[in-house]
């Protein structure tokens, strides 16, 4: 817990005025709810016993004024301790985004975008909980202990002593449950993260589950994990649950342990008086609740100390792929030395050897799972090479900014992400929305056609599925996009595959056109497609098998020949 907090501590820096007033207002409820029970002997011994009728009237006073400033600080310490609360977790939530778009595409592949999600929202909200409520009870109820104790200690040490002595015992099966809690929290968090993940796997592929009649399996699935997760969660409220029981048992047994020790002194010593009794005995009851408080909060701060380490699992993942310092003015050539990629064991990519200067076509063509997507994945830098280098103006790729790169070189792949947003937004994607650049890359998308004879024109909203799109015209939307960039590099990975014949011959006419001023990489299993370009690559088991123009391959390569025979 120590550590929780020397985690978040930090952050504290920034609210030194709003934790300044929430400390103020905690020492206010403190000492109000110590006046309160240090006010219980004047009002015994004075109204009471020595009947004085002034102090009928003076006294109240102050017990009204104790109440008020228990009021006041208690609004005061709970408004701004959660006001930084929520503060720090909304600054938490957008750092958490913004690595988790920081790391490499690998991390992403082997995430389910569901258990993601839930560690944004789950299991930051179980800091929030933590930091926000409590916290806030857990310093109140510290700080009210404190001023309490002191009464107690004041009316008499001795007593104090005595039922102090008990608070050790009932820590000890408090510290065993906690650990039992903690180890629960995590548990139930995963199983909550494979819900969430399971939720998203259904929504996403929601075709593909009506279309194979799969809702009774997908809804098993879904209610085994339901139900484990309901489980983990009950044996842990239990453990929760378990501890203010204990809390107040003992409790109990040390006011009664305490009447009997205190009653003698008042009946047979005398060492105390009747209203200094019962201050104490106000006091000692009094301190029951916040140290209850504690207790629960101290329980619920170990649910907060296991989504933390989930957290920091996600913010201390490296990030591998790192920029350069470079800048890129423009890419007149591109050459792939050696190059080899491994995804663990799997060898995708061997000893590539290109070359691509500006004004060239190149295809890349072969069998599925021959690596051109691989390739593809290392232009981009998703991946660096396992060995061998891209040199890009026969500098080696990685000392070029990344993200100055990646302005250069775009990439339509078969995955199309259609934002919700009008046709213009999705065009310009994150740039400045220059309408006439938009309509001119629309029209050499050969999508413009289209796009005029919807509602809005270019700012009809397209849904977030691309649903009120076709596959071709998705594929044209995004190539759309590339073009807007105007790219020195543009990758098309089965980007023309969902078109009709008419379209793609339109658009590799528009590339054609185009191709003075580019580098152009075009990964295709049609044949057609690539025919018209410079150089064919032709891929085997992540191997170059034969490279040349389409007439010298059909002569000479004998792999191009099969693939040719199929088509
Ligand atoms: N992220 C990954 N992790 C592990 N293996 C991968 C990954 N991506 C691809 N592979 C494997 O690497 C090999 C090459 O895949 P790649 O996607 O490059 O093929 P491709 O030539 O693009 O095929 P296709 O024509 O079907 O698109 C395949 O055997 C594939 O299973
Ligand atoms: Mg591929």
């Amino acid at each position: 817990m120590i550590e929780f907090f020397k985690e978040y501590l930090p952050y504290l820096k920034n609210y030194k005025g709003k934790l300044t007033l929430a400390i103020f207002g905690m020492i206010l409820v403190s000492v109000s709810t110590a006046a309160v029970a240090y006010l219980v002997k004047p009002v015994m011994d004075k109204i009471f016993v020595e009947q004085n009728l002034q102090m009928l009237y003076i006294l109240p006073i102050f017990v009204v004024l104790a109440f008020l400033g228990k009021g006041i600080g208690a609004f005061l310490s709970s408004y701004y301790l959660t006001y930084i609360g929520e503060d720090v977790v909304r600054i938490m939530k957008d750092k958490m985004l913004r690595h988790i778009v920081a790391l490499d595409l690998d991390f992403h592949l082997n995430k389910h975008s569901g258990e993601l999600i839930s560690r944004i929202t789950n299991d930051i909200s179980k800091i929030q909980g933590a930091i926000a409520s409590d916290a806030v009870n857990f310093f109140k109820s510290l700080f009210t202990v404190v001023g309490l104790l002191a009464v107690v200690i004041y009316q008499s040490p001795k007593l104090a002593l005595f039922s102090v002595v008990i608070i050790p015992v009932a820590i000890f099966p408090i510290t065993i449950i906690s650990k039992k809690i903690k180890k629960l929290s995590k548990k139930s968090q995963e199983q909550n993260s494979r819900l969430t993940s399971s939720l998203s796997e259904i929504f996403n592929n929601y075709e593909m589950v009506k279309a194979y009649n799969a809702q009774e399996y997908e809804l098993k699935r879904f209610e085994k994990k339901n139900l484990d997760y309901f489980k983990i969660n009950m044996k842990n409220v239990k453990n929760q649950q378990l501890l203010a029981p204990i809390f107040e048992v003992v409790g109990a047994i040390s006011i009664v342990a305490v009447i009997i020790v205190g009653g003698r002194e008042v009946l047979v010593t005398h060492e105390l008086t009747t209203g200094g009794f019962f201050s104490f005995l106000t006091a000692l009851s009094l301190l029951l609740d916040p140290l209850k408080r504690i207790s629960n909060s101290y329980s619920k701060f170990q649910v907060a100390v296991a989504a933390n380490e989930r957290i920091k699992e996600i913010m201390s993942h490296p990030i591998m792929i790192t920029s350069g310092l470079k800048k890129v003015d423009t890419i007149d050539e591109i050459e792939a030395k050696d190059l080899c990629l491994r995804y663990g064991d799997k060898e995708a990519v061997k000893k590539v050897n290109f070359k691509a200067k500006k004004g060239e076509m190149i295809g890349l063509v072969g069998d599925s799972g021959g690596g051109k997507s691989s390739v593809v994945n290392l232009l981009l830098r998703f991946y660096d090479p396992t060995s061998g280098e891209i040199l890009i103006n026969s500098k080696n790729m990685r000392d070029f900014d990344i993200e100055d790169l990646r302005e250069h070189i775009c990439v339509v792949s078969q995955r199309i992400y259609i934002v919700n947003d009008t046709v213009a937004a999705n065009v310009a994607y994150g740039k400045e929305q220059d309408r006439e650049k938009i309509v001119e890359v629309l029209k050499k998308a050969n999508i413009y056609d289209y796009i005029k004879t919807l509602p809005d024109g270019i700012d009809t909203v397209l849904d977030e599925a691309g649903t009120n799109l076709s596959g071709g015209q998705r594929q044209r939307i995004a190539i759309a996009r590339a073009l807007y960039r105007d790219p020195d590099i543009l990758i098309l990975d089965e980007a023309t595959s969902a078109l009709d014949n008419k379209s793609e011959v339109s658009i590799m006419q528009t590339i054609e056109e185009l191709k003075e001023k580019l580098i152009v990489f075009i990964v295709a299993h049609r044949l057609t497609t690539v025919e018209n370009s410079d150089r064919i690559l032709v891929f085997e088991h992540g191997e170059i098998v034969c490279q040349g123009d389409m007439q010298e391959l059909k002569k000479s390569c004998e792999s191009f020949k099969k693939l040719y025979s199929l088509s």
